[in-house]
């Protein structure tokens, strides 16, 4: 979701006013996935690298995680979202941790759109707390080096048990993946957008997802292999 500073500038406000409005299409933009069925809906709020912006705009942000969770969790519940939160939560507030795991156990039962909110998210810091507790579990000799493979590390990633992306979405202009779901975007459809996030509604949803229709999947094989016309 990139695009609030330059969003704010354009509209002459200061960068959490544009944080705000980001607010505002995020609820736009999961209310939307939810009825059109979409499974899993993965939005990347706030970055390991995100530490290092000036004082007053990360305590500014994580006061609007707090108010936003507060004011949005029970709609979210009555409309059968389930909430996750992938990152380091120990860095963050503890006010902000408390709402994070009550909102995860109010809601860890639903059945609709799981929302997994990435915050004080990269995506090194979660391979290597993967790595971390795979060398943990060798250490207590549950399991030995030659059981480590593919299927073992997907497991001890942030988003184990839930599907690699279908398509990823990056706003704002910038072509780059700035440490996003790194293990789990291997095969995933990239679209990117010129618009800034607090300008990208639900038109903008609609034509990512028309993109994503026209994509042909391969996972490294050969259209003929996959049963496609062509070749
Ligand atoms: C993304 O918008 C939101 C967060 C990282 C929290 P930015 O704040 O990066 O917006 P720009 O890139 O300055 O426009
Ligand atoms: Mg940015």
């Amino acid at each position: 979701m990139d695009g609030n500073g330059r969003w704010a500038r354009q509209h002459g406000r200061n960068r959490l006013a544009g944080h705000r409005a980001g607010v505002r299409t995020a609820r736009e933009v999961v209310e939307y996935c939810g009825k059109q069925e979409i499974e899993v809906l993965t939005l990347f709020a706030f970055s390991s690298e995100n530490w290092s912006r000036p004082a007053e705009e990360v305590n500014g942000l994580m006061r609007l995680f707090v108010e936003a969770l507060q004011r949005e969790v029970r709609a979210l519940d009555d409309n059968g979202v389930r909430l996750r939160f992938i990152g380091e939560r120990r860095n963050l507030p503890t006010m902000l941790q408390k709402r994070m795991a009550d909102a995860e156990a109010l809601t860890s039962s639903n059945t609709g759109l799981t929302l997994v909110l990435a915050l004080a998210y990269g995506g090194h810091w979660d391979i290597v707390e993967a790595v971390r507790s795979i060398a943990e579990r060798v250490q207590a000799g549950e399991l030995s080096p030659e059981n480590i493979d593919e299927v073992l590390l997907e497991q001890h990633i942030a988003l184990a048990g839930l599907p690699a992306p279908d398509l990823l979405i990056r706003t704002g202009g910038e072509k780059r993946i700035s440490n996003f779901l790194l293990w789990n975007i291997a095969y995933s459809e990239i679209y990117f957008s010129d618009t800034l996030w607090p300008d990208f509604g639900v038109d903008c949803v609609e034509e990512a997802l028309q993109f994503f229709s026209q994509r042909q999947r391969r996972f490294g094989l050969t259209s003929g292999q996959i049963g496609a016309t062509g070749d």
